[in-house]
This record gives structure tokens, sequence and C-alpha cells, in this order.
């Protein structure tokens, strides 16, 4: 079985809370986020761990417990993958259940909306199977307790009937391994959190790690990339695989159309023609930073206050914009709001206001 089939909403109706209100988002080739275009990346998604780039720790934590679960002939621990979007969480979730040899079976938080679905696919999983449940966070709070014995002890309750002649019936299920996917690891309710065996967090991958992924990529295309071309790529992709596949299609069609040779020139033309800059940012990204500054002196500045002036959810700014110019130090999160860091004034160009100091003590509160 292969995930991509099946990630599919079953029925229309049933297809819960749509994605976050994007009004005024253009479509943004560096938006970490899927679109329907990035079907392509399925072409360039890793198989195996071995084949999988980055996330060391991660990877090798993952291999060893992936092994003794095997060599016990036990499902493996449940495992809760979070990190920003497309850095890897379903494909890590599909190589699990192939390292395990056992099935894999697709879901997602807000597609489940009665207990009964997920019933169903609990009482069809065959014994050590992997169910992938994306977006976690997601799920209604009523299902997040019919998940608490499912997981820990295989065991399933159901209410049969209603009113005086409801009964609760309790099913056995076959041993099974829940993965679940969550951009908001925050949102996830503490029972169910500490329910899952394996917690791994997906960081934003180096220069080097997207390198070698680029490369990969670039061969995998039959594209000839310059390595100071790939390099140009791997520097410019938010620390995002699901970008960086993004912008090597797109480069490979500049570089097709115009019938030249994909080095480093061509691939900064491109990149530049993309409306992507020297750091990977884009024009939502640089309209977050120059909002700060030229409205906020810099901050700080509430997040409710920036999604309403950006006509963004505050969703997509926490879990898609900010989080990479957060660790590249661009914006700082702090108890009164964001801050525009000292690298993203000189980003922008732009000098701070006399006096601007970042006082450690709005640091020291933690984030917000
Ligand atoms: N370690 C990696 N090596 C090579 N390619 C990768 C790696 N991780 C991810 N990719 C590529 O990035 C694409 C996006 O990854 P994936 O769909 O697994 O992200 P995700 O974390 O599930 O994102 P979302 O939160 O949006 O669901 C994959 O299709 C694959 O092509
Ligand atoms: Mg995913």
């Amino acid at each position: 079985m292969s995930g991509a089939g099946e990630r599919k909403p079953r029925g229309g109706p049933r297809r819960a809370a749509a994605p976050p209100a994007e009004a005024g988002t253009e479509e943004r080739i560096t938006s970490p986020d899927r679109t329907e275009e990035d079907a392509a990346e399925a072409t360039l998604r890793p198989q195996t761990l071995a084949d999988f780039t980055g996330q060391q720790a991660t990877r090798e934590n993952l291999a060893v417990f992936i092994q003794a679960a095997r060599d016990r002939g036990e499902a493996l621990d449940h495992v809760l993958l979070h990190g920003p979007p497309g850095l890897g969480k379903t494909t890590l979730a599909q190589i699990v259940a192939r390292e395990l040899g056992v099935g894999f079976r697709a879901t997602s938080g807000p597609i489940l909306q009665r207990a009964g679905d997920l019933a169903a696919i609990l009482t069809n999983l065959q014994p050590r199977d992997v169910l992938f449940v994306d977006e976690i966070h997601r799920l209604q709070p009523a299902l997040e307790e019919t998940l608490y014995p499912a997981m820990e002890d295989f065991q399933l309750d159901l209410i049969i009937g209603e009113g005086p002649a409801a009964r609760t019936v309790r099913i056995d299920l076959p041993p099974f391994t829940l993965v679940g996917a969550t951009t908001r690891s925050g949102l996830l309710a503490q029972p169910l959190r500490d329910r899952f065996g394996i917690p791994l967090r997906l960081q934003f991958y180096t220069p080097e790690e997207l390198l070698r992924i680029v490369t990969r990529g670039a061969f995998k295309l039959g594209f000839a990339l310059s390595e100071e071309g790939a390099w140009e790529i791997a520097r410019r992709s938010r620390g995002t695989p699901r970008i960086a596949g993004r912008l090597l299609r797109r480069v490979r069609d500049f570089a097709a159309v115009g019938g030249v040779a994909a080095d480093r020139t061509m691939v900064d033309g491109a990149l530049t023609r993309l409306e992507v800059d020297a750091k990977g940012l884009d024009a939502m990204d640089r309209r977050y930073l120059r909002r700060i500054a030229v409205h906020h002196n810099g901050g700080p500045v509430g997040v409710e206050t920036l999604a309403a002036a950006l006509a963004e959810s505050r969703d997509t700014l926490e879990d898609v914009i900010e989080p990479y110019l957060i660790q590249e130090g661009l914006v700082l999160r702090t108890p009164r709001g964001r801050m525009l860091g000292v690298t993203g004034w000189q980003h922008l160009g732009l000098s701070p206001p006399a006096g601007f100091a970042i006082q450690p003590d709005l640091l020291a509160g933690g984030e917000s």
C-alpha cells in the first residue's frame, strides 16, 4: 500500500476544516506547505531510511527501534513526528512502514469526523501495521479519547445504540503502530502526547544536507545541474526539502526553455525571477519583515495584529512563515510580541531606529 493514494479525503461533505483563511495569499514558491503541483515531489521522495538525508539523530534512533521491533516480531511503539511543513514527516512515516515490512494506512485529523470512522480503520488493520494520522492536532477531542485505550491496550470501546439502550462493546485490536504528524505539538493534549513512546522533532536542514538532496533530485530527474548551481538552490530553500524540490523543478523548466546550462548564474537568475532572494525568502516573508520594521518600528508587535495587517491567518504565520525566520534570527519571539532581529534589519537593508535595542529582559521571558 502506498500513502499517496490514501491522502485523499473520503467523501466531499465530510471534509472538515477548510484550510486557514488565506486572503491575499498568492501562490508562494517558497511556501513550505504542500500544493497541487507538489504531486511531482513523489518522484523525489526517498524510499528507505538510508536514502533519507539529514535528521541524523532521528534517523539513527529510528533505525535502532525499527530493528528491535522487527527482531522481536512486535509492533513498533507509537511515533510522534513534529516539525514545520515540508521537512519529511509523511515521508518518514512511509519509510517506517516500509522498513518494518508492514502495511501503511493513512488518514488525517480533520478527515476523521466520527468515532465510527476511526473504528472502521482500526479494526481493519493487520497486526503490526502502521496507521499514519496526519495533522493529529486537529483530531476531535472525542476521537482523541477513543484513541487512548486503542494506543495503550489495543482495545476499542464502542458505544452501540442510543439512549437507555446504549451499551459499550469492547473490541480487541491487532497490535499496531500509530505514527502521528503535527506542525503544532503544543496543540496536542498532554495525555495524547504521553502515549507516544517515540516523539521525534524534525529540524530545518543545513545547506549541506539540502545540497545532497538537490544533487540527488537533479540526478533522478536527469537534469544536468552544476555543483555551484545546486549550492545556490540548497542555500535558498528555507531549510526545507519540499522547497528545494520545488525550486529544482522550476529551475529545470527555465533551463529547458532557455536552452541554457544550469550553472550558478543561470540558477541565480531563475531564482531571482521567482522572487526568491539570497536568503531564500520570498515576497511574503519580506512583507512580514517590513511590516514589523516600518509600521511597528521593529516591534514588539502581537501576532494577531500582524496577521490582520498581512491578511493571513495566525496559524499560517505561526506554522509556515515564522519558524524559519525565527531560526535564522531575523525575527524574535518575545512575551510582548514579535521583534525584528539584527539580521532582520540587515536583510531589509534598513537600520534600526536610534535607541533600538533588544532588551535582554524581553528575551528572558521565553516564547509567547
Ligand atoms: N530527508 C529528505 N531527503 C530527501 N527529500 C526529502 C526529505 N524529506 C523530505 N523530502 C522531500 O520533501 C517532500 C516533502 O516532504 P513531506 O511530505 O514528508 O513533508 P511533511 O513534513 O509531511 O510536510 P507537511 O507538514 O506539509 O505534511 C517529499 O516529497 C520529499 O520529496
Ligand atoms: Mg505531510
